[in-house]
């Protein structure tokens, strides 16, 4: 019977050998995507491939993504635990075609992968198509031979799928696995679609518009194709199971549990606790940490309500972290970011866990008291739904978990008053993935111009021609004085904000006028943009500029920048390697370093901090300089940042 990782490995060579080029997943955290909390696609990625913002580097792809569905528009959270199929955290295998071939050779190779390499019967899988969709129709009936009565037209959203408020989009075509009539559910389309008989497992997507904010939508540059099939439902077929809880790397992670609290207790709190080790555990491996806005929240309500499941199967010590190296020896061969992050997820799991235990039982207990007497139908008061949030952490789903199981729903009203100014706060704080909104035009300008050639690693003056003005949003051929103006030059020696240190600032002087560089910013990926007050004479595009970076302003920033990285060497010596960096900001003047630690630092650790970031920096010894494979770097001792994204080569300082 082929495992979860022979499956994986099964796609993604079946689409090799169909020319596709296989692509590894992205962090779970978007890349230059504002719209969206956690990636919950496979095709978010290309987004920008779909929409022509950039070019693809091939036009056929696959990938097992990553993905993540608890909160905005896909989420399965509340469902998790109670289905046979519903996960926060699941792997999505895809296959993509970027303006290549269409509905057709999507069919075929779905169709090809499923019952020949595959080997599922014919007769056991159904396809909806969207209802106006005779063309897809048709091909299913060409190409798979399916009688028209499985071949279901579908008139709502199911078919017509979109990757959020905005973005790509297009009329869909699923592929739904007939697991037999003993289980209880009817074909899709039928009044009891949502039993676990028929299950989708591929979705293909037949991606034509573009949705914008404004409800209107923009038929994209070529019909496309993105198609998902989530890893573990085709593994529940595969391994002729129906619930993909019983599948290979759920059951171990269930065993795990049962090793730690018996084996008893209720079916529904292993699952949760098996699917929310997955996702809490990823998001944390891409650098997401457990706090109450954002993203954040959304880790630490999964992180909870999978310890309150813990807490009903009576484990006495916290679990989660216990769990994670079981995990992690299942799935860290497909996924190295969770290897490299081990010590981290441990922490992290049982700091929470520990945090959250000291309220757990005080909360669950105000909770039976408030709820004794009430029975199917019945409301708990929200107030007391939201003491539980503020006062014992309890956050509002977990409160409605604990109460699903005897028909008592919150008064979510009542809540949301107590809690509506908590919620300004956090949407304020929210900021997405901090990415400029008017991404798209430096894309379109980036797809004209190519990259910006940068020569500041070993000089800090040069010429270049000025290649694109930007002036209040849009490209204008020239300003002049007195205007404040974003300017990208064909080659620059000014360093562009990024990893943490700031974007290089200094002048910018021609034949006839000059101007102040106040800053440096990097826009769609490698684009250096300069943010330029022009003092005297007219900046013109075509013209050679001189380009000047204070010299003195980037030496120390430099040295401030090697000062980071020995600090948070001495953080991982002196406290521990789960230390992870968080964040930095490092110019001229001083060194922000953000990391994640349990408590409090004492005054000794500091002072061995200290003298060990001294005395390195005492020796004076040289920086080395070396480009290599992101893979070889890290091979080599490279600490990389969690979540982040690196190109084709890396540049290793040592
Ligand atoms: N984007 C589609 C989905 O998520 C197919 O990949 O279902």
């Amino acid at each position: 019977m082929p495992s979860l990782n022979d499956i994986r490995s099964t796609f993604l060579s079946y689409f090799q050998a169909n020319d596709h080029l296989v692509i590894p997943s992205a962090p779970l955290v978007p890349q230059n995507d504002p719209t969206l909390l956690f990636v919950n696609a496979g095709m978010v990625p290309f987004k920008n491939y779909f929409t022509g913002a950039e070019t693809p580097p091939t036009l056929r792809a696959a990938s097992s993504q990553k993905s993540v569905r608890a909160g905005g528009k896909h989420n399965d959270l509340d469902n998790v635990g109670y289905t046979a199929r519903h996960h926060t955290f699941f792997e999505m295998l895809g296959n993509f075609s970027f303006g290549d071939y269409f509905k057709e050779g999507a069919i075929e190779l779905a169709w090809g992968l499923l019952t020949r390499n595959f080997g599922i019967p014919a007769e056991k899988l159904c396809v909806t198509v969207y209802h106006t969709d005779d063309e897809a129709a048709d091909l299913w009936k060409r190409i798979a031979g399916l009688p028209d009565h499985r071949i279901i037209r579908i008139a709502t959203s199911d078919n017509f799928w979109s990757m959020g408020d905005t973005g790509p989009c297009g009329p869909c075509s699923e592929i739904f696995y007939d697991h037999g009539e003993h289980i209880p559910g009817g074909p899709p389309g039928s009044p009891d679609e949502d039993g676990d008989r028929f299950v989708e497992i591929w979705n293909l997507v037949f991606m034509q518009f573009e949705q914008f904010a404004d409800g209107t939508r923009k038929p994209l540059p070529k019909p496309q194709i993105d198609t998902g099939m989530g890893l573990e439902r085709i593994t529940a077929v595969l391994q002729g199971v129906h619930d993909n809880y019983d599948t290979d790397l759920f059951r171990t992670l269930i065993a795990a549990s049962q090793g730690f609290v018996g084996a008893d207790g209720e079916p529904a709190s292993h699952r949760v606790i098996a699917d929310h080790l997955r996702s809490s555990s990823f998001l944390i491996a891409d650098g997401v940490s457990p706090s109450n806005e954002g993203r954040g929240y959304v880790l630490r309500r999964i992180m909870r309500r999978a310890m309150r499941h813990a807490h009903l199967l009576g484990a006495q010590e916290p679990l989660m972290h216990r769990l994670a190296p079981t995990l992690i020896s299942e799935m860290g061969e497909a996924y190295p970011e969770l290897r490299r992050a081990q010590p981290m997820i441990v922490e992290t799991l049982r700091q929470e866990e520990e945090r959250f235990r000291r309220t757990l039982g005080r909360g669950m207990a105000l909770l039976e008291e408030a709820t004794t007497g009430l029975g199917e139908g019945d409301r708990l008061p929200g107030e007391v739904a939201f003491r539980l949030y503020d006062t014992y952490g309890f956050p509002l789903d977990l409160t409605q978990d604990a109460l699903r199981a005897r028909g008592v729903a919150v008064d979510l009203d009542g809540f949301q008053d107590a809690m509506r100014r908590q919620r300004e706060m956090a949407r304020e704080a929210w900021t997405g993935s901090g990415q400029a909104a008017a991404a798209a035009e430096w894309f379109a300008i980036r797809e004209r111009l190519g990259a910006t050639e940068f020569l500041g690693y070993d000089r800090t003056e040069a010429e270049g021609e000025l290649v694109s003005l930007v002036r209040g949003g849009d490209e204008t051929p020239s300003a002049g004085a007195g205007e404040t103006v974003f300017a990208v030059f064909d080659c620059t020696p000014f360093y562009a904000e990024g990893g943490g240190q700031a974007g290089d600032v200094g002048v910018a002087t021609w034949p006839g006028g000059r101007g102040r560089v106040l800053d440096t910013q990097k826009q769609a990926g490698d684009l250096f943009v300069h943010e330029i007050e022009i003092l005297e004479g007219e900046l013109q595009v075509g013209h050679r500029i001189r380009l000047a970076v204070d010299a003195d302003l980037r030496r120390t920033t430099k040295a401030n920048h090697s000062a980071a990285h020995l600090l948070h060497a001495a953080l991982r010596h002196v406290l521990g390697p789960h230390v992870a960096q968080k964040g930095q900001m490092v110019d001229g003047e001083r060194v922000r370093f953000d990391f994640s630690h349990g408590g409090p630092v004492t005054l000794a650790e500091i002072e061995a901090i200290e003298a060990e970031v001294n005395a390195v920096i005492r020796q004076n010894r040289s920086a080395l300089t070396e480009e290599m494979a992101p893979e070889a770097a890290i091979a080599a001792g490279a600490v990389a940042l969690f979540g982040e994204k690196y190109g084709e080569s890396v540049r290793v300082l040592t």
